[in-house]
């Protein structure tokens, strides 16, 4: 986007889904604060283009707090205590007093690890079993901390409002718009995450900045983060390479051994590619698509023109839904259905699968 036509205030009121503005009062106050302030907005333009994006501010100031910044750290302990537009305006005052404390994190990147992605994955994955598709390797292209290398590991718990739940890594789906299968997922053999900057979960840095990306007004992420975290040691062992996917998923997919169809996967990460990166990534993944890989994506389509996402036969049942896409074997990209950003909805339609040849 040029400079010119960069709108940051209008960048920030939008940096929120209505669902999610409705149900995050403090941040949905913060962002509009955000978008009043000169000074945030100069920040905003300040971030490198792939990583202009109110969710890095948002992180760079609940990092500060984290940190025990002596401004941020009790106001954001005070949320649920203090009014939202109060949190709200002190925030950007302490922000306008010392534009550093965001200014110093403009050099990382949004990595928001989310495991309820997951629980879509696991729906996508159990269905491609219906389609014959027993053994996989996965390919979390964007992986951050490699929480997503495991949809076969986490339970997810369909419908429970109530989060009256021991298993703090267990993975709410609140709602189901049709249904989604039961049963095994294929067996996961090689795990597989690649990112710019993997996060190392042994790493009190890492795992703060993964902290700082989630939303303080969902103290149930934070829980879920530790417990996964706990989890992760006890799980298969993953790879995690460090680097750009467009350089790496040759090489990576060509790693892979004969007993399992590599699956290339990303979650909210082709947006932060360029239009021509994203049209490079289309290729070549297709290529691997036309020599036995499967490709899914979860990406919002508005952020991957270059992809050519497919068009969808069903609309997302809530404003700002993540499209689901999915290119079976030798097959071109197709729309599975929506869900929420995180994972707290999912509304699969899977095309009608085509029957074997004889
Ligand atoms: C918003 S996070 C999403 C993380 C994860 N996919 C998830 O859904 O929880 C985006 C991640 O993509 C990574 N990333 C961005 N561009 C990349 C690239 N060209 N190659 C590899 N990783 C990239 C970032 O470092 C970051 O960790």
């Amino acid at each position: 986007m040029s400079e010119r036509a960069f709108d940051a205030a209008k960048f920030y009121r939008r940096s929120l889904s209505l669902e999610d503005r409705a149900r995050l009062p403090y941040y949905g106050q913060l962002i509009d604060a955000l978008a009043d302030s000169p000074v945030a907005c100069d920040l905003l333009k300040e971030a490198r283009p792939e990583q202009r994006n109110p969710m890095l501010v948002l992180a760079a100031l609940h990092y500060g707090a984290l940190c025990g910044d002596e401004v941020l750290d009790p106001l954001y302990d005070a949320i649920g205590v203090v009014a939202p537009e109060e949190f709200a305006s002190q925030v950007v005052a302490r922000l306008e007093a010392l534009p550093e404390l965001v200014r110093d994190q403009l050099h990382r990147a949004t990595q928001t690890n989310e495991p309820g992605r997951s629980a879509v994955m696991a729906a996508v994955l159990r269905e491609l079993k219906t389609r014959g598709v027993h053994d996989v390797h996965l390919i979390d292209v964007g992986t951050s901390m490699g929480l997503n290398l495991y949809p076969d590991l986490y339970r997810v718990n369909i419908n429970d409002h109530d989060h009256d739940d021991d298993d703090a890594s267990a993975l709410s789906m609140l709602d189901l718009y049709g249904t989604v299968g039961e049963g095994a997922l294929p067996t996961i053999h090689q795990r597989i995450g690649i990112d710019m900057n993997p996060l190392d979960p042994d790493e009190l840095d890492d795992v703060r900045w993964l902290d700082a990306c989630l939303w303080p007004e969902e103290p149930e992420r934070a829980a879920r983060l530790r417990a996964a975290l706990e989890q992760m040691h006890s799980w298969p062992t993953a790879t995690r390479l460090k680097g750009s996917a467009l350089d790496l998923i040759d090489e990576v997919v060509a790693s892979c051994s004969s007993a399992a169809t590599p699956v290339i996967f990303h979650s909210w990460v082709a947006s932060y590619f360029s239009l021509n990166e994203q049209r490079v990534w289309r290729e070549r993944v297709m290529q691997h698509v036309t020599n036995g890989a499967l490709w899914i994506y979860f990406e919002h389509p508005l952020s991957v023109a270059g992809l050519r996402p497919p068009p969808s036969h069903i609309e997302s049942p809530r404003h700002g839904g993540t499209q689901i896409v999915v290119s079976e074997v030798a097959s071109e990209p197709a729309s599975w259905g929506w869900s929420h950003p995180h994972g707290r909805w999912i509304a699969l339609a899977p095309p009608v699968r085509q029957s074997p040849s004889p």
